[in-house]
Formats: structure tokens, C-alpha cells, sequence
């Protein structure tokens, strides 16, 4: 897990207009597909595989009570842990490959 090949993304989905617009397009995406999913009911738990640096993690929490966001990116995990709320949110630097099945 050495290999860090997703070091900058946070840096790299604001880097140009067109880039930014495009993330903003599917952060829009993914908070309509989770409510259709949600029905407006909340979770307890919710895992967010390869969650990079947690803004999706961020919202998922107006639909579950606690999110555990999981990525191989050391530097993305630390951008994640960053302000979040432990009570709320835990974040995992771990391959999703090598999780233990209790967390899936
Ligand atoms: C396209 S990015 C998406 C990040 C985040 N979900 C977002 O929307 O901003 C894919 C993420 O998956 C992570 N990833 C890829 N393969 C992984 C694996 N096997 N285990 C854990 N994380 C992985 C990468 O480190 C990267 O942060």
C-alpha cells in the first residue's frame, strides 16, 4: 500500500473549471442516487468504499448516523481526517481488499 497513486486528487478535481464543474456534476449525481436509496429513512452505519479525501463521506452524513470512509491513499486520509467529527465519522487507511469482514 506503499504506492500512492491518488497523492493530489483533492488538488487535481479543483485544478481547472471544466475539471471542477465535472466533480460538482457527480458530488449532484451521487447525493440524488443516495437519497433515492435512502428514502428518506437514516441509517446507522455507513461505509464509503475508497472515499478519497471524505467530502462524500461529509455528506453522507445527513443520511446515516455514523460513516466509516476506507481508503489506500495515505495522504487522502489524512485530508479526510481533517475536521472531522470523530463522534460521526472514522476514517481507515486500508486496502478494502484487506478489510476485516466485519466492517463490510
Ligand atoms: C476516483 S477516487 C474517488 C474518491 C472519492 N470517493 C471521491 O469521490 O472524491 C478513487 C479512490 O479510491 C481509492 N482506492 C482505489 N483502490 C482502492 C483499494 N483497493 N482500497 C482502498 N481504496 C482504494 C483511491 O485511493 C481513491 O481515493
Amino acid at each position: 500500500m506503499s504506492n500512492d497513486n491518488w497523492k493530489g486528487y483533492q488538488k487535481f478535481k479543483i485544478s481547472r473549471p471544466n475539471t471542477e464543474a465535472y466533480y460538482d456534476l457527480i458530488r449532484t449525481v451521487f447525493t440524488q442516487g443516495v437519497e433515492q436509496v435512502c428514502n428518506n429513512t437514516k441509517f446507522s452505519n455507513t461505509i464509503d468504499l475508497g472515499c478519497g479525501s471524505g467530502e462524500l463521506t461529509q455528506d453522507l452524513l445527513n443520511y446515516s448516523h455514523k460513516v466509516t470512509g476506507v481508503d489506500s491513499s495515505p495522504e487522502l486520509i489524512r485530508l479526510a481526517q481533517k475536521d472531522a467529527d470523530p463522534q460521526k465519522l472514522n476514517f481507515i487507511h486500508s486496502d478494502v481488499l484487506a478489510l476485516p469482514c466485519y466492517l463490510i
